[in-house]
């Protein structure tokens, strides 16, 4: 917490750091002067639609945020939302907070509470390490705060979205030069929509020239109190790219209806993340929920890792895919998920080596460390020869159970055949099937066959999934273990082969307690299904054309990472049809677009 804001022997609050006040002593009049007018927000507020996304540079007390968020309430519609999104490296404690907030006019002091309230419960609460925002839900969802934790230029090239209007507000440009870098404000630009503007207190010459460069036309305005200018202004060029964060044109319109096709994981996640923010969604699937690769009833969800200093951004997206799963199914479907760990077993000196380099990788210190064989036959239960990976919050995923489970809200309709009533979001989860048809998305089917079988009364069985090639879960309550998969391109037939045993069997050659357990028990249940992926193995999320056509968006080409990409997909696309920020950068989201080459 930031230890070096005190207030001075007038009441203002200052930061040691940078020599300067947060704000002054009419501050929100010149919030509301600068950076409210400075942006014609009370009659943009009066014409939007759908969501107003605000960007600022600084949050400090949250003074910013108050008067735009009272703004908001005075002069937009009922049925738009704001988006807030902030940045802040020094977060302020509760208490200083609290002594700011008393000096804002009477108008402002319910919401002020209702944010300290809030910041307490969020600081209080087991917030994930990795975790880097905080939003806040005002007003039943209709206004969002977004706070960015870290370095302003860090946290806008990690997140993705495209504001509308800009609050610069950084301690003084001579003070505090990094609020103001050309990098950032190249990066404030490449945040912004079409026409959307800025505003700040500063003239600096430098400011106004990298403003100039970064894309902006740029204006001179009368500045408040005794400051006689300050400066505003609109970007310029409108990049494409930038658009694509705006599904279904969220500017316009906020989603009133979606339609998801395809009942499966993806889906049943899409429909879920839409329909629990008040949205009505009817999912449409001819075949019946999980009736597709979700069907399976073991899915391991678990880390990919790499070798530190090998360029790896799929890697990193599918880290941070995990991360988020991890927590969301622990959060939302603890009785389909059982998150028992997962050891990556080597199966030679040679694998072993390659494993340990991936466990030394500082990126993914909280998802794996290095286990000797002792210490991973123990934690495993069983010999495992050359050691593990140990992945602590891996696990194993009941996906046709889940799917089921989140199509059951209040918000869901779910049928067979396709309605007559129109949707103004349609999402694409049709796994195989649409995707194949579509040959112009270039993916590929790969059939996969799991087994089920019972475990030996005699034998010690595994207290956390097992990878090899393959896996296995430790036996559930009915006493099965699943062990996958076979992995076999362009065969798109779903006929259980009792032939394909042996070679789901072979997975597990190199544990020798596994290969004689297996060896010996009874295949009681087989699973076959066909995953969809790309050549690149990121799956397929985003506007199917996002140069035409941004209401029509794909959660497709999972691959063999459903359980871990699907939820995350889901959340994308609602946080980008709701103008939220997405975490991650621009050129991630590029990289998993459909129309990617
Ligand atoms: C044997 C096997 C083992 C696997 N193990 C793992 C694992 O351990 N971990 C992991 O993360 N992943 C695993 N996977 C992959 C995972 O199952 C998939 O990534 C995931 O299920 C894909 O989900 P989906 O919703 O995209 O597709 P699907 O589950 O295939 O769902 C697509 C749905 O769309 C419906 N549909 C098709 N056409 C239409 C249409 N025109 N209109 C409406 N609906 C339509 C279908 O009926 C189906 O219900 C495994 C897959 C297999 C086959
Ligand atoms: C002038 S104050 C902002 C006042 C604020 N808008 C309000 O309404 O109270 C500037 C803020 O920027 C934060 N800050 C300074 N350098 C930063 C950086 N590099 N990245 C993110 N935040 C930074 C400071 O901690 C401080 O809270």
């Amino acid at each position: 917490m930031n230890q070096d804001a005190q207030f001075d022997n007038d009441g203002r609050l200052t930061s040691e750091r940078y020599g300067d006040v947060y704000f002054s002593g009419d501050g929100v009049q010149e919030t509301e002067h600068v950076f409210v007018a400075g942006n014609s927000l009370p009659e943009r507020f009066a014409a939007t639609r759908g969501t107003f996304v605000v960007g600022e540079t600084g949050f400090g007390t949250g003074l910013n945020f108050l008067a735009a968020a009272a703004c908001f309430v005075r002069h937009a519609g009922q049925a738009s939302r704001l988006v807030f999104v902030t940045t802040e490296q020094h977060l302020l404690g509760n208490e200083v907070l609290a002594k700011a907030h008393a000096q804002l006019p009477g108008h402002l002091q319910a919401r002020a509470a209702e944010l300290r309230n809030a910041m307490a419960v969020a600081s209080d609460s087991a917030v994930p390490t990795k975790s880097t925002s905080r939003r806040i839900a005002f007003a039943d969802g209709r206004i969002v705060l977004q706070i960015l934790l870290g370095d302003a230029t860090h946290s806008l090239r990690a997140n993705s979205f495209a504001a509308d209007a800009w609050f610069l507000d950084g301690f003084a440009p001579d003070r505090n030069p990094a609020m103001w870098s050309f990098d950032l404000l190249r990066e404030v630009a490449n945040h912004t929509a079409a026409q959307g503007t800025f505003a700040t207190y500063t003239v600096a010459g430098h400011v106004r020239r990298s403003l100039q460069d970064a894309g902006f036309a740029i204006e001179r305005a009368a500045g408040f109190g005794k400051k006689r200018e300050m400066l505003r202004g609109q970007r310029n060029a409108f990049d494409p790219p930038a658009n694509a964060l705006r599904l279904a044109s969220s500017a316009d319109t906020t989603p009133r209806q979606v339609h998801v096709f395809g009942a499966g994981i993806a889906g049943a996640t899409a429909a879920n993340a839409f329909a629990r923010r008040g949205v009505p969604v009817t999912v449409i699937d001819p075949h019946g929920v999980a009736s597709g690769a979700s069907g399976i009833q073991a899915a391991i969800v678990r880390p990919r890792l790499w070798i530190a200093g090998n360029p790896a951004p799929d890697a990193e997206m599918l880290a941070q895919a995990f991360r988020f799963t991890a927590s969301w199914l622990a959060e939302t479907a603890p009785g389909r998920f059982r998150a028992c760990g997962a050891l990556l077993c080597a199966k030679d000196e040679q694998e072993m080596q390659r494993l340990q380099q991936r466990t030394a990788n500082a990126a993914t210190a909280d998802l794996a460390s290095w286990l000797t064989a002792e210490q991973a036959s123990k934690r495993g239960g069983t010999r495992i020869p050359y050691g593990a990976a140990w992945l602590p919050t891996a696990g194993t995923c009941d996906l046709a159970g889940l799917a089921g489970d989140l199509l059951q809200h209040p918000n869901i309709e779910l049928r067979a055949d396709t309605p007559t009533a129109t949707a103004d979001l349609t999402v694409i989860a049709t796994g195989n099937t649409l995707a194949a048809a579509a040959s112009n998305l270039g993916t590929q089917c790969i059939r996969g066959q799991a087994i089920a079988v019972s475990w030996p009364a005699s034998d010690t069985p595994p207290k956390t999934v097992l990878c090899t090639s393959g896996y296995l879960t430790p036996p559930s309550h009915d006493g099965l273990t699943w062990i996958g998969s076979t992995f076999d391109r362009d065969d798109a037939e779903c006929d259980l082969r009792a032939s394909d045993d042996h070679r789901i069997h072979a997975h597990f050659a190199a544990l020798p307690d596994i290969a004689t357990s297996i060896a010996h028990s009874d295949t009681v249940q087989r699973f076959a299904g066909v995953r969809n992926a790309t050549a690149d193995r990121l799956p397929m999320i985003g506007s199917l054309d996002h140069a035409t056509d941004t209401t029509t968006v794909a959660s497709l080409a999972h691959g063999s990472r459903g359980a871990v990409t699907a939820p995350w997909a889901a959340r994308l696309l609602a946080d980008a049809a709701f103008g939220e920020p997405l975490p991650l950068s621009t050129s991630y989201w590029q990289r998993l677009l459909p129309g990617r080459r």
